[in-house]
């Protein structure tokens, strides 16, 4: 039996719409339940629901052998979990914006104060171009920040833009794209090896991820992980 830990929100229903297409039945999963665990056992399979900053964490622990969470979490948590693949859905991009007329990179020279979700992305991308940043954490709302004066630029996910233009905002620049990735627990791939490569085989089978290619060898997402896997490898 897997466990498989889903992101609530906008992208379930997509994700169910690939597991779909992969041919598992899923039965009363739906989105617009309240329950959070879904037993399927004619095909193996406990779904839980729940949180995206929630999944690695579900995954690096062993709640879940396996997630699926946009890439956007991942590069804010640096989490110890394999990210074999890209599944190509929810794509987005994680950007820089700030009010129209206050766009200019000539503000940049003197500390600026950022809103985000993502502090660690934020501090990463603005320390690597040596620009003195004071982080503000929200959780929500994030394109509220520059109008009541919190903020002098937002880093937050972009998919239309149209809540970026709904606030007056611009973006500045674009920081990383992202989509929704597998990530697998370190011990599941192992143990539960068959059911697992099955498993991103057939979800492989029905994705377009931009990463295709590069997923026939499994890899962790974090640093560590990465130099772990080189030792593994010696
Ligand atoms: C996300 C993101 C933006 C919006 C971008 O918010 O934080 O606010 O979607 O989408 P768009 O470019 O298509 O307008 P979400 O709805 O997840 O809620 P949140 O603001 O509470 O994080």
């Amino acid at each position: 039996m897997l466990t498989i830990a889903l992101s609530k929100g906008k992208m379930l229903d997509l994700t169910l719409d690939v597991f779909r297409r992969a041919g598992y039945a899923l039965g009363s999963l739906s989105t617009e339940s309240r329950r959070l665990v879904f037993p399927c056992p004619e095909i193996g399979m406990t779904f839980l629901i729940v949180r995206p900053t929630d999944v690695p964490t579900y995954v690096e622990y062993g709640a879940a052998d396996i997630g699926i969470v946009g890439k956007d979490v991942l590069m804010e948590q640096d989490s110890d979990v394999y990210e074999p693949l890209d599944l190509g859905i929810g794509a987005c991009r994680i950007a820089v914006a700030a009010l129209k007329g206050q766009a200019s990179r000539d503000r940049l020279s003197s500390k600026i104060r950022v809103a985000t979700k993502y502090p660690k992305i934020t501090e990463r991308y603005f320390n690597q171009r040596g620009v003195s940043v004071e982080i503000v954490k929200l959780y929500g709302s994030i394109e509220l920040a520059p109008l009541v004066g919190l903020a002098d630029r937002i880093v937050d996910l972009v998919e239309t833009g149209s809540t970026l233009k709904a606030h007056d905002l611009v973006e500045v620049e674009c920081i990383a794209q992202s989509t929704a990735r597998l990530v697998v627990n370190r011990a599941s791939l192992k143990l539960k090896h068959a059911v697992v490569t099955e498993l991103i085989k057939k979800l492989r089978g029905v994705t377009s991820g931009p990463t295709r290619s590069r997923t026939a060898a499994p890899r962790r997402s974090s640093r560590g992980a990465r130099r772990t896997i080189r030792r593994a490898r010696t």
